[in-house]
């Protein structure tokens, strides 16, 4: 348990004692270190309930704590403060024990969880039609960031990339395949550039009305399993996936080809799904489609907006795949929390399979689906990012884009060094930047994106974080071996605010695993990093007597494997020279 959770629980109790039953604690860190390290803010809320004098509540729950043993461990002091709030000091001899603990421990010291979930994620998911672009990006970065943080925590984690493989687009693309391989074109080639194949794909089908004949008929052969068809595709598909796989290497992403779960997988489930629906007595007809009604859907003007399940010709929809999923999740995964890591603008689509699903019985439900969407990224100018042109941007230009931009910056600080290396730190910069941008961000709103400021050494920035790493290691080299045997000791105020702040490791990775926000943890390594440049530059290592000199070494050593810990969570690297 953290500790601002195992003061939370104390203090809770601790008030429900005194009389204020189910009255939350509300303990936070504090603002500025003159109000202690922790403050509990509950106070004044319970007071209210129980219509007492908040400070006379409050000295009554700090009578309560003096007396706790556990508590008394911790905390040096109490002091009531404002209308009713409770500061809290921590004990520095405790502190420095725990930095030591933390030191020797895996992990950071940071627990399992006691209550493991099997924890199903859905991200990534691009249409395989197309090559990836960077409205994948989000999906990919922020949903390999979580599911890292829940496996970090004790979790089962099962990935699954939902990707599109069965639309309508496969008729088109099947018969400008057929059509290449009649000429003997070299089909690998066209293939390798799957945006330009798309376009030309596109361009017979939208000037050519055989074509398009042809390519409506393809697809009814192909979901028919015609073998010549069903090869023709798989070639294709295999195609995209290695485009995929090429990304998330580039990435650093954990997403294998095992975790590829395709629409094409739900295929021969979609009937029973709406067999299943119909016996659940939640199927209505509306001009010939299959839909679900429900009032919990309804829109502005008050109507339900239905769930279409199956057309009129019989064809199943992007929603049906989705059921069938869930069910395929609960029954085979062993699911007991869903996230699905998608666009904000599918949040109805994705309430509806959830409420549906549930309903259906597909899944109990007690099962947490949450839908962790997204805003868009921008451009400078404030609308979607796009090409010069106009265009979408492909993901791998614009990851190229990073590396290159990186070098120049790299090579501009560093002119010296050999060029292999500084491309290898470039590319650990620039994708680094790329991903931390977003990672930063709350990411329920739309961000701009910006190469200047991701880039930068300045702010909140991974290059910030990856020096701040380089600079630590540098500082090692210097020193030479650490002595383990020597004792932390916490003198100064900015060594005792890097010490507490380390100590809340575990405090940022609990919410990103709660409500996947990554942008916890960024501001964590962020805060961290603010401090031990303060302490730094107050407290001198080198020129120190050997004792605190050793002190200090640790605080530093504890650090970098903080920041190396939380960046790899984020699924960004570090580096021991820049
Ligand atoms: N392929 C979809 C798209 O590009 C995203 C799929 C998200 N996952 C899901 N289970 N619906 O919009």
């Amino acid at each position: 348990m953290n500790i601002r959770t195992q003061l939370d629980t104390i203090i809770t109790q601790a008030l429900a004692n005194v009389g204020a039953n189910e009255a939350p604690a509300v303990v936070k860190t504090s603002a500025r270190p003159e109000f202690g390290d922790y403050q509990a803010n509950g106070i004044m809320g319970a007071a209210k309930k129980l219509k007492m004098n908040p400070r006379e509540l409050a000295t009554k729950v700090v009578a309560e704590l003096e007396n706790n043993s556990e508590i008394s461990l911790l905390v040096e002091k109490y002091e009531i403060a404002g209308p009713g709030f409770i500061n809290i000091h921590l004990k520095n001899n405790w502190l420095a024990d725990q930095v030591e603990q933390t030191l020797n421990s895996d992990n950071l010291a940071v627990k399992k969880s006691s209550t493991p979930e099997t924890v199903v994620i859905d991200y990534s998911a691009p249409n395989l039609a197309k090559e990836m672009h960077v409205g994948h990006l989000r999906s990919t970065i922020i949903g390999d960031a979580i599911s890292r943080v829940l496996e970090f925590l004790g979790h089962k984690v099962i990935r699954q990339n939902h990707v599109g493989d069965w639309g309508t687009q496969f008729g088109m693309l099947l018969t400008y395949m057929g059509e290449l391989k009649k000429e003997n074109a070299e089909l690998e080639m066209q293939l390798s550039d799957l945006e330009k194949f798309y376009q030309a794909a596109k361009i017979r089908f939208d000037e050519d009305e055989a074509f398009a004949t042809q390519a409506r008929e393809n697809v009814v052969k192909l979901q028919a399993g015609d073998a010549e068809f069903l090869k023709l595709w798989q070639q294709f598909i295999d195609t995209s996936l290695n485009h995929c796989d090429e990304i998330y290497q580039i990435l650093n992403v954990k997403l294998k080809r095992e975790d590829v779960a395709p629409e094409s997988q739900y295929n021969d489930d979609l009937a029973s799904v709406i067999t299943d629906l119909d016996k659940a007595g939640l199927l209505s007809e509306d001009q010939g489609a299959q839909c679900v009604f429900l009032d919990e859907f309804k829109g502005k003007d008050d109507s339900i907006i239905p769930m279409i399940v199956q057309k009129s010709d019989g064809g199943y929809l992007y929603a049906t795949t989705d059921l069938a999923a869930l069910r395929y999740r609960h029954n085979q995964l062993g699911m007991t929390r869903g996230l699905y890591l998608v666009d904000a603008r599918q949040s109805l689509h994705l309430k509806q399979v959830y409420v549906v699903g549930k309903k259906a019985g597909f899944l109990p439900e007690t099962t947490s689906l949450e839908h962790m969407a997204f805003g868009t990224m921008m451009g400078k100018d404030g609308t979607p990012f796009k090409t010069r042109t106009g265009g979408t941007v492909k993901l791998i230009d614009l990851l190229n884009e990073a590396k290159l931009r990186a070098f120049d910056l790299v090579t501009s600080k560093n002119p010296d060094l050999d060029e292999a290396s500084r491309r290898e730190i470039a590319n650990t910069v620039g994708i680094g930047a790329v991903k931390y941008a977003d990672l930063s961000k709350n990411r329920t709103s739309d961000y701009i994106f910006n190469w200047d400021t991701m880039l930068s050494f300045e702010g909140n920035t991974a290059p910030y974080l990856q020096y701040a790493y380089a600079r630590i290691q540098s500082i090692f080299r210097k020193a030479g071996e650490i002595n383990s045997g020597a004792e932390i000791v916490l003198q100064e105020p900015a060594e005792r605010l890097l010490a507490t702040k380390l100590l809340q490791f575990s405090e940022a990775v609990d919410v990103v695993a709660k409500d996947g926000t990554p942008n916890f943890l960024c501001n964590y390594l962020f805060e961290l990093s603010g401090n031990f440049m303060s302490f730094y530059e107050a407290c001198p290592i080198m020129k120190a007597d050997e004792a605190t000199k050793q002190s200090r070494l640790k605080l530093a050593q504890l650090t970098a494997n903080t920041l190396k810990t939380g960046l790899d969570l984020l699924g960004i690297d570090v580096m021991e020279r820049m």
